[in-house]
């Protein structure tokens, strides 16, 4: 799957953003406070209007403090898959439980840095791992592949029945590092600057996924 982050879309244009990659699968939106990361974007009311304005999934990123409290209203909003950082967390499990009672699947992401192996059970009440490929907090960094071990080993406990999840990258997904996160597993690809910094956003959304099906291992 792909989806497209609007992190790098015009944000007075955010409808037509989503247009313009009405063929993807999610639409990736990066929710950030100013306090998890060093940038502020948007938040639940701008959520809210993207529900009412488009039919893609979205795909809520929420880099923020203090998601236990946050998370659910984003599924309650409709979001489809509500992913909070396990570095921002308190009670990863109950908020899990939160966010899928309201409706949505829940997702947990990781950082560049923060190891995979002390989550491995957590992760059997999420829907979702995000795995960033780059520093959370701004688009357009260079794709991190010293994470892929991360994606290798999630892949691996999925496969192995232990696990039943979405395997996610996120952060410098373009087509020079789209194919090497495929093929250590990822199954869902965010991409901004790749799509909306496209001529084409929709033949850009395309031309990745080919490149991802052709190298997935899955
Ligand atoms: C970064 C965000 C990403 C960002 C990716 O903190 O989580 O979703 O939009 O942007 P690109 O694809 O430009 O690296
Ligand atoms: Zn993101």
């Amino acid at each position: 799957m792909i989806a497209p982050s609007l992190l790098a879309a015009d944000f007075a244009r955010l409808a037509e953003a989503a247009d313009a990659v009405a063929g993807a699968d999610w639409l990736h939106v990066d929710v950030m406070d100013a306090h998890f990361v060093p940038n502020l974007t948007i938040g639940l009311p701008v959520v809210k209007s993207l529900r009412a304005a488009t039919e893609l999934p979205l795909d809520c990123h929420l880099m923020i403090d203090d998601p236990d409290r946050w998370a659910p209203g984003y599924a309650e909003a409709g979001a489809a898959n509500v992913t909070i950082h396990i570095e921002a967390v308190a009670d990863a499990v109950q908020t899990a439980r939160a966010i899928r009672s309201a409706g949505a699947l829940a997702g947990l992401s990781v950082k560049p840095g923060t190891p995979l192996e002390p989550y491995l059970e957590v992760l059997r009440e999420f829907d979702t791992l995000l795995v960033m490929t780059v520093e959370p907090g701004f688009g357009g960094q260079d794709f991190i592949a010293d994470v892929l071990p991360k994606v290798k080993l999630a892949r691996e406990h999925v496969r192995a029945g232990h696990l039943r999840l979405y395997i996610e990258v996120d952060g410098g997904i373009a087509p020079d590092t789209i194919e090497a996160a495929a093929e250590a597993g990822a199954d869902v690809f965010v991409a901004g600057s790749a799509v909306y910094g496209a001529a084409d956003p929709a033949r850009a959304v395309e031309a990745l996924r080919a490149q991802a099906r052709g190298a997935m291992s899955v």
